[in-house]
């Protein structure tokens, strides 16, 4: 049997799966999710790049704020305030970003993330579009082949991410710090941008928790649970973590963005921070 879809071109189908002529059956409005992530996932990768390699009004000496995109602060290039960890590398040409330490495996550890992933294939690549919505490939190899094999590599990644995730809670720590500018004393100090950093951090952590590798390391390989009881529970507070991984994925997004505009804000004067304790 021949068939023709509605773009006119034959495309018989696979071996075992129906013949349907539409593209799809769905009436429902299937193209909006995918927009929508696409919208959502493209405003964040401008932002996060223009930021990363802004270079200045990410730190704000006198409440101790770190821009997340800016943490570790590992360059000549850094305020010295702000090289929490030493300054590793000389001054670099501007399109390399001061924490080029952490952001290329943060980058890495989004793009590979189960959920972005499904995300970003429908939004960019149609692969498919939606559920029940024919994808315009005619060809699929899944994830067998590079680059996209590489995506294998997730559960590396995860451990980078934690440890990243300790240095950004470090950096929130410090925030809970204000620094007279007239005496250079160093006290117990809480604002507003400390909240915030507190929240992004919480936010890092659910998102990097919930992630599932983090659920398979946990007691993805047990045969008995009840020889494991210990990894039993955490698996078991991994996996409902994990249910709504979806969410954290898109809160971060919006916390990073938000955290790095209000240390910004700050930082360049145009916004005095509310502070709460001195
Ligand atoms: Fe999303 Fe690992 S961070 S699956």
């Amino acid at each position: 049997m021949t068939t023709t879809h509605d773009s006119g071109t034959y495309r018989p189908p696979a071996p075992g799966r129906p013949d349907i002529r539409q593209r799809t059956l769905r009436t429902d409005r299937w193209w909006l999710p995918p927009l929508a992530n696409a919208l959502g996932l493209a405003t964040f990768v401008v932002y996060a790049t223009i930021r990363s390699l802004w270079g200045s009004a990410y730190y704000v000496e006198e409440y101790h704020y770190l821009s997340p995109f800016y943490s570790p602060c590992v360059t000549a290039s850094c305020i010295p305030e702000a090289s929490h960890l030493g300054q590793w590398f000389p001054a670099l040409p501007w399109f390399l970003p001061y924490a080029l330490v952490s952001l290329p495996f943060l980058l890495l550890f989004r793009l590979t993330c189960y959920y972005y992933r499904k995300s970003y294939y429908r939004a960019f690549w149609s692969s498919p579009p939606a559920c029940a919505v024919a994808e315009p490939h005619t060809k699929y190899t899944g994830e067998t082949r590079f680059p996209l094999i590489l995506q294998n590599a997730h559960r590396y990644f995860f451990y980078v991410a934690g440890l990243i995730s300790i240095l950004n809670t470090y950096d929130m720590v410090l925030a809970f710090q204000s620094t007279d500018p007239a005496t250079g004393q160093t006290s117990f100090g809480l604002g507003l941008g400390t909240l915030i950093l507190l929240v992004n951090v919480i936010g890092l952590w659910l998102y990097t928790l919930s992630c599932h590798s983090c659920r398979h390391i946990t007691g993805g390989r047990l045969k008995h649970f009840s020889k494991h009881p210990v990894r039993y529970r955490i698996w078991t507070g991994v996996s409902k973590l994990n249910a709504r991984h979806m969410l954290f994925a898109w809160i971060t997004i919006g916390t990073l963005i938000l955290t790095d505009l209000y240390v910004m804000l700050v930082a360049s004067g145009t916004i005095s921070d509310l502070r709460i304790v001195n």
